[in-house]
C-alpha cells in the first residue's frame, strides 16, 4: 500500500503519519508538503530516515508537484490547507487557492491514476455556529469565515467528483484538534504555551464560545477506520464530545501549570466568531470507533507535552510569528 499524505509537515498529517508508521509499519508513505509558516520538518524529526517514508517539497496547486508526488499512489490523505481562521480574515486569497484550487488539482491528478480511496480532510466549522443540540452530515452549509468558505468550497468539490465521475472520496468533518505539533497560533498551543512564559492569555469577547477539543490521536484513529471501512461518497463527522467553554479551558490550562488567572485578558472578539460548535458523530460510532480522551485528559497531554518540549515551539514563537502575534493581539 501506498498512501499519499498531503500537509504532512503540519499539525495534525504529521501525527497522521507517526501514527500509521507505528501502525502500518510496511505502507509507503509519501509527504507532499509546501512548508508554508505552518508546516515544519522537525514534526517529522524521528520519522525521516525510515526507508518507507518519502518527504517531497511542492504545492498541491502545482500540477507537476502533484504528479510527481502521486505517482503510484493508492490513497491519498489531503491535509494541506491555510487553516488559521485568524489569518484568513486577515488575508482570504491564499484561502481559496490552497483549501479549493489545490484540492481541485488533487482531484484531477487523482482522477487520472485511478487512485482507489481519496479521503479530503474538511471541518466542522462548514456548517457554522449551532446553539443548541448537533450537527448531522446531512445539515446544511453555512460557514461563517473565508477559512470554512474554502473549506466548504474544497470539500463540495470533491463531492462533485464523486458524483460526476464516481470517483472514490470520502470526506471527514472534524471538530477542534489539539495535541503535540500544533503551531502556536491555534488556542489551546498559545495558551499554553504563553502561560508557560507567564504571558497573558487572549480570550477573545467574553469567552464563553464552545468548542469540542478532541485529542489528535482520536482523530488518527478515526480517520484509519475510515479508511478502511468508510463508504464511498459519504461524510463523516468526527467530534469527542469535548464540548468546553474557551474561558474554562483557559482556566484549566493555567491551573495544570500553576500560573495565577490573572493571565487571563479578555480582548476585541474576533468577527464572524461563531458561538459553538458541535457533532454528531454517530455515523462514525456505527463504524465502532469511540475517543480515547476526554476534555480534560486530552487537555491534560497536551499541556504536558508542550510544558516538556520547548525545543519545538520556542524557536517558532521567536520567527515569523513574533510579527504575526504583534499584528493580531499587540493593539486588540
Ligand atoms: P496546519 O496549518 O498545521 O498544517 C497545514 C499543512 O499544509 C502545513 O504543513 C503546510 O505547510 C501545508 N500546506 C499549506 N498549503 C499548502 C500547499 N499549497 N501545498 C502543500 N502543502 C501546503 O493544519 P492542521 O491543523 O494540521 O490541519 C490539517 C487539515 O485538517 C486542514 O485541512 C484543516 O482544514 C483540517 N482540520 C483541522 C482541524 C484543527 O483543529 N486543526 C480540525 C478540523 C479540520
Ligand atoms: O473546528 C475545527 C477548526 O478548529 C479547524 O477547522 C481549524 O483549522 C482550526 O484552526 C480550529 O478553528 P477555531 O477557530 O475553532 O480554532 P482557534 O484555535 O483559532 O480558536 C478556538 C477558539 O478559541 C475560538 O472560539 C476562538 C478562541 N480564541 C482563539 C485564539 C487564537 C481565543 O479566545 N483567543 C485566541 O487567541
Amino acid at each position: 500500500m501506498k498512501i499519499l499524505i498531503t500537509g504532512g509537515a503540519g499539525f495534525i498529517g504529521s501525527n497522521f503519519i507517526h501514527y500509521l508508521i507505528h501502525t502500518r509499519p510496511d505502507w509507503e508513505i509519501v509527504n507532499l508538503d509546501k512548508l508554508t509558516y505552518a508546516g515544519n520538518l522537525a514534526n517529522l524529526k524521528d520519522v525521516e530516515k525510515d526507508p518507507l517514508y518519502k518527504f517531497i517539497k511542492g504545492d498541491i496547486c502545482h500540477p507537476a508537484d502533484v504528479k510527481k508526488a502521486m505517482a503510484g499512489c493508492d490513497m491519498v490523505v489531503n491535509f494541506a490547507a491555510e487553516s488559521h481562521v485568524d489569518r484568513s480574515i486577515e488575508e482570504p486569497g491564499s484561502f481559496l487557492r490552497t483549501d479549493i484550487l489545490g484540492v481541485q488539482v488533487l482531484l484531477e491528478e487523482a482522477k487520472r491514476i485511478g487512485v482507489k480511496r481519496f479521503v479530503q480532510i474538511s471541518t466542522d466549522e462548514v456548517y457554522g455556529s449551532i446553539a443548541k443540540g448537533a450537527f448531522k452530515e446531512t445539515d446544511s452549509l453555512n460557514p461563517s469565515s473565508p477559512y470554512s468558505a474554502s473549506k466548504a468550497g474544497g470539500e463540495l468539490l470533491a463531492r462533485s467528483y464523486w458524483v460526476t465521475y464516481g470517483m472514490p472520496v470520502i470526506i471527514t468533518r472534524a471538530a477542534n484538534n489539539i495535541g503535540p505539533y500544533q503551531y502556536p497560533e491555534k488556542v489551546v498551543s498559545l495558551f499554553a504555551t504563553n502561560a508557560l512564559e507567564n504571558k497573558e492569555l487572549p480570550v477573545y469577547g467574553d469567552g464563553l464560545q464552545v468548542r469540542d477539543y478532541m485529542h489528535v490521536y482520536d482523530h488518527c484513529t478515526a480517520l484509519d477506520l475510515i479508511l478502511k471501512e468508510g463508504k464511498f461518497g459519504e461524510i463523516y463527522n468526527i467530534g469527542a464530545g469535548n464540548e468546553m467553554p474557551n474561558l474554562e479551558m483557559a482556566k484549566f490550562i493555567l491551573r495544570e501549570l500553576g500560573k495565577p488567572e490573572r493571565l487571563i485578558r479578555h480582548v476585541t472578539d474576533r468577527p464572524g466568531h461563531d458561538r459553538r460548535y458541535a457533532l454528531d458523530c454517530k455515523k462514525l460510532r456505527a463504524l465502532d470507533w469511540q475517543p480515547e480522551y476526554d476534555a480534560e485528559q486530552a487537555l491534560r497531554d497536551t499541556v504536558r507535552w508542550y510544558a516538556e518540549n520547548r525545543w519545538w515551539w520556542e524557536p517558532i514563537k521567536s520567527g515569523e510569528f513574533r510579527q504575526y502575534y504583534e499584528r493580531m493581539y499587540g493593539k486588540r
